[in-house]
């Protein structure tokens, strides 16, 4: 698909999708984020050997600056306001349950929606300017993309409700200290970390990776039990090619070579 929205680089399977709508500081519109659906649903099938896919913003100021505010002003009844929500849930949960490591380069304001968006993807890597926030009760509005789900499981309900309800903006250092995001890096660094990352896991089993997003992801999925998620996972991937690849590896003391079968 040709994109208007966002831009995607291919460096040798680690792909960076970037939100790129500089002079709106990268709000992300209904257009952008039906573009990451496509992308995260069918475009990536023509990427060879994807490894994982980093998400950020053009730009240095901004990661996204939240959901496009100018959007809003058409919305005029709750079916319509609640459409709009329920589009973000379904994409955001896309980029959740994706079978491969999905990781929020974040430089400058990470906000709303676009906080939303990186609390998606499975890790967050802080540039040292990162700038976290949850600014909708000024708006008369609350998170409309998971956020109020996804961020107490992050930091617990009682920071949660702090930080929805003050709209406090966090820096890079606490964002970490919150568990919100894995490292903080020099600023322009935050796409190398997350390469590094992504290039790490993909010397590891293929299926059991995703086989570890299912399981942690059913963690907070109320309509799953994780557990049992984690035995069926277990049983499966001990009949794949890969589990008897990584034993046999281990046992003649040598480098394992997965295929993903
Ligand atoms: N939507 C639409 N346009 C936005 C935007 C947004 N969320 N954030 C910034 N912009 C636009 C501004 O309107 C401005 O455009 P113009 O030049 O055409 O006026 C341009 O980006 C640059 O922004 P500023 O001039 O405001 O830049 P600044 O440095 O003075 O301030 C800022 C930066 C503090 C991030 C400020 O832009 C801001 O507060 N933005 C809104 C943040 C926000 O409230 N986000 C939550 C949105 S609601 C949401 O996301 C709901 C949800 O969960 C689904």
């Amino acid at each position: 698909m040709d994109y208007k929205n966002i831009l995607i680089e291919n460096n040798d399977g680690v792909v960076t999708l970037i939100v790129n709508r500089p002079h709106a500081l990268n709000a992300l519109n209904m257009e952008t984020i039906s573009e990451i659906g496509v992308f995260f649903t069918e475009d990536y099938k023509t990427i060879q050997n994807l490894k994982g896919v980093i998400i950020t913003g053009a730009g240095e100021k901004a990661f996204v600056a939240g959901a496009d505010i100018k959007e809003f002003l058409g919305i005029e009844s709750p079916e319509a306001g609640s459409a709009l929500a329920r589009n973000g849930h379904d994409v955001f949960n896309i980029i959740e349950k994706f079978h491969k490591p999905t990781i929020a380069a974040v430089q400058g304001f990470c906000l709303g929606g676009g906080f939303e968006l990186a609390l998606a993807c499975h890790m967050r890597i802080a540039g040292e300017k990162a700038k976290f926030s949850f600014p909708e009760v000024n708006l008369g509005l609350l998170p409309g993309f998971n956020g109020s789900q996804r961020l107490p499981m992050l930091v617990g309900k009682a920071k949660a409700f702090e930080l929805l309800m003050t709209t406090d903006m966090i820096k890079a250092e606490e964002a970490v200290k919150l568990g919100l995001a894995n490292h903080v890096v020099p600023q322009g660094e935050e796409i190398s970390k997350a390469t590094e990352i992504i290039e790490k896991i993909a010397t590891k089993a293929p299926l059991a990776i995703a086989e570890i997003i299912k399981t942690v992801n059913a963690y907070q999925d109320k309509n799953s039990d994780g557990t049992e998620q984690e035995i069926a996972s277990f049983g499966q991937l001990m009949t794949t090619k890969d589990f008897e690849e990584g034993t046999s590896a281990f046992i003649e003391k040598r480098k394992a070579e997965f295929t993903g079968e």
